[in-house]
């Protein structure tokens, strides 16, 4: 089976997806695959590349980048062999995806997370893993995967949306929308993912330049308002055939105190040892089987496919409210996302598998 394995693209997300790729790449049985590793570089040139996972990890002293020299063709520099493999203008996707068996988009954020190459893909009739055009593009836009989880009767904390007109015309009276809001708040880019542009905001005085930090993300901003609770999580698979989702064993994240994080932000997820991730997450048999629950629903009240890994509160008042699905988590072996099927019996290698084997059927 030929598997095109893509990854990097244009979102603020690209070192990100370069490490869950390396993930994949390391495990995915080879015997059973043949690989083929295409990257995508923030400028949108679509590279053929040696794969070299190791060019690929994400740490402190390294951010991997899919790299691009639209001059002298294309050249991947993360290769060891900085093979020069094609030429491409941006946008354009090399002749070799319309011969694969499977694509599987390891693409998080915009222009890969959100239905855009699940589209190109659909028009190209080729098969891919994960969710399709319409789930991808809900689950990436904090605002309306809000508003389709309570049209389905799931529980979402209290929120206000800034859109790029509101804010053009009149900032003070967008930010009046924010105003039934209990502070601290969460501002954040609607469609941005990893913690990308978001503030932890104590008081309205810090409102507006929160605001305008995430605005360089995406013109459209949401602001949450602060869930004093803890953050648990659950992986989710679509079922065999005609059955439901599968549902994981519950995790929990829990920020050091002491770290200097204020939340889970993208140093505390990926450089350092600021948070502590743990399944089966510590809370009492109603809570983990009431995020499963709603870590199912909201998979289904989106339409989603192949995978999402929910993210929930479990507030201080003994509540479960859902915070946001993503319909393309981060995947590496040390993801929660694969730290959490492991904990319930499926080992990364047979996660990959199966992901590829239900985008086949
Ligand atoms: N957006 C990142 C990759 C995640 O949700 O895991
Ligand atoms: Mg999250």
């Amino acid at each position: 089976v030929r598997v095109a394995i893509v990854f990097g693209g244009r979102s603020s997300e690209h070192a990100v997806s370069c490490a869950t790729a390396a993930g994949v790449m390391r495990a995915i049985d080879r015997d059973k695959y043949d690989v083929i590793p295409i990257g995508i570089s923030r400028d949108g040139h679509w590279v053929l590349t040696d794969g070299d996972p190791s060019r690929l990890e994400l740490t402190s002293g390294h951010t991997p980048e899919v790299g691009a020299d639209s001059g002298a063709g294309v050249v991947v520099p993360m290769a060891t062999t900085e093979r020069t493999l094609t030429t491409l203008s941006p946008g354009s996707v090399p002749d070799v995806i319309g011969e694969v068996d499977v694509v599987f988009p390891l693409l998080h954020g915009p222009f890969g997370e959100d239905g855009t190459i699940q589209g190109m893909l659909e028009l190209a009739d080729i098969r891919y893993v994960g969710s399709g055009v319409f789930a991808s593009a809900a689950g990436m836009d904090k605002h309306y995967m809000k508003v389709l989880f309570a049209g389905a009767g799931l529980p979402v904390g209290p929120y206000a949306v800034i859109t790029d007109r509101e804010w053009q015309r009149d900032p003070a009276a967008a930010m009046e929308a924010v105003g039934a809001l209990k502070y601290p708040v969460f501002v954040k880019p609607a469609r941005a993912g990893s913690s990308m542009g978001i503030t932890k905001v104590e008081t309205p005085g810090g409102l507006e330049a929160a605001i305008e930090f995430a605005r360089q993300h995406d013109r459209k901003v949401i602001v949450e308002q602060g869930i004093a609770g803890r953050e648990i999580e659950c992986a989710v698979l679509q079922g065999r055939g005609v059955d439901g989702p599968r549902v994981s064993h519950v995790g929990e994240i829990a920020v050091q105190a002491g770290s200097g994080h204020e939340f889970y932000d993208f140093e505390a997820k990926y450089l350092d040892d600021g948070a502590v991730l743990s399944c089966p997450a510590e809370v009492p048999p109603a809570v983990s089987a009431e995020v499963q629950r709603l870590a199912g629903a909201a998979f289904e009240s989106l339409g989603c496919e192949g995978l999402a890994r929910v993210d929930c509160f479990y507030t201080d008042t003994g509540d479960v409210i859902i915070n946001e699905i993503n319909t393309m988590p981060g995947f590496t072996p040390r993801s929660m996302y694969s730290m959490m099927w492991e904990a319930t019996g499926l080992s990364y290698p047979d996660l990959i598998d199966e992901l590829i084997q239900l985008a086949l059927t």
